[in-house]
């Protein structure tokens, strides 16, 4: 295994070093060999380079069977929409690069944090979503312009029909071996980039008569993940809906900090926390290392189909969580005060359980 780790900003550098302690661990019990490299890519590497994805970086990738990454952004930059130059255009570019088309994103809640959510527990017991976002096309990527002397500004929300097709096929796969339903999110009733996307779901569906397809408006989508979202099984929708409507469902996960994703495609993988750089915490020791832990777990089952060493990672975390500890995200109020551990006891809690 030729892993490539990417810590980027903020708690990125934090909650990686576990997530990369991890997997050593796991290389090392189960006797897979592994080789680690590392690159820089986001504010850090602006601030060393003056570029947010690095040609180094970019070339390691390629090279690599796996990329682990932490976070990216930075606080300068949210506040200066000016900046030409801007830590998150390195992680697009590697995705674009990569051919990182399928951004797949579990929410799955662990029972004991059932009390870590704002969502009432009996909404949430039991809830379990798989998200395929779509990663490399929309306005994300759509041609993007300011005319009007720079007072009107446009994004092109664009969609290909081979596109839909991509990632729809790897989302109905998955649904087959799950609860066989799939909810197609999207915008038909206004877009027309949503209604090609519908037309090709519809048509895809099919060759998939064992699945049960839904379609969903995005508006309505976002209400009802949060009013029932044990209804759903897997949610396939595009990059800006998916990027709106997987943050809102951390929250049937208890918190941003235990989610973890995979974005694949042509070739390599790629692993990483669904949370951003979080400046506000960074550097105080107090991140959740879990979705990084949990994004190895993701990629020993996906990129090497190695489901027992992945198991074993996941219920590392469990064990953990079942004896009480907690970092401050996921803590509640029946927490005890010696049980809120810091980034590194809780990567170190996990690590001893493997
Ligand atoms: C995500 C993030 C990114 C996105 C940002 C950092 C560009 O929010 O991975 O969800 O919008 O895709
Ligand atoms: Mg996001």
């Amino acid at each position: 295994m030729k892993i490539l780790v990417i810590p980027g900003d903020g708690i990125g550098q934090e909650v990686t070093i576990y997530g990369k302690k991890v997997l050593s661990k796991i290389a090392q019990k189960f006797g897979h060999p592994i080789s680690f490299e590392e690159g820089i890519m986001g504010h850090v590497a602006i601030e060393a380079t003056g570029n947010p994805l690095p040609d180094e970086t970019l070339e390691k990738a390629k090279k690599s069977d796996a990329i682990l990454f932490g976070a990216i952004g930075h606080a300068k930059y949210d506040n200066d929409p000016s900046a030409k130059v801007r830590p998150e255009q390195g992680l697009l570019k590697i995705r674009k690069e990569l051919g990182l088309y399928a951004n797949l994103r579990p929410i799955k809640l662990f029972d004991e944090l059932l009390e870590a959510s704002s969502i009432k527990p009996e909404v949430l017991r039991g809830a379990d979503i798989l998200f395929f976002r779509e990663l490399t096309g929309d306005v994300y990527f759509g041609k993007k312009e300011r005319t009007d002397g720079g007072n009107t500004a446009s994004d092109l929300m664009v969609y290909s029909k081979y596109e839909v097709e991509r990632i729809a096929e790897k989302a109905f796969l998955a649904a087959r071996n799950r609860r066989k339903k799939l909810c197609s999110v999207d915008k038909a009733n206004v877009l027309e980039s949503s209604r090609l996307w519908r037309e090709t779901v519809q048509e895809m569906a099919k060759k998939f008569p064992d699945i049960e397809v839904e379609h969903m408006f995005v508006d309505n989508a976002a209400m009802q993940l949060i009013k029932d979202p044990k209804k759903f099984d897997v949610i396939v929708t595009g990059n800006l809906f998916g990027d709106i409507l997987t943050d809102e469902a951390s929250q049937i996960a208890g918190s941003m900090g235990m989610l973890a994703s995979a974005s694949i495609g042509d070739k390599v993988g790629f692993y990483e926390p669904i949370h951003g750089s979080a400046h506000d915490i960074a550097g105080k020791g107090i991140a959740n290392p879990l979705a990084s832990i949990l994004s190895v777990a993701l990629m020993l089952d996906i990129s090497f189909n190695l489901k027992n060493e992945a198991a074993v990672v996941i219920n590392a975390v469990d064990k953990v969580l079942k004896e009480g500890y907690r970092t401050r995200d996921i803590a509640s109020e029946a927490t005890l005060i010696n049980k809120i551990l810091t980034t590194s006891e809780m990567g170190e809690a996990v690590l001893s359980k493997i």
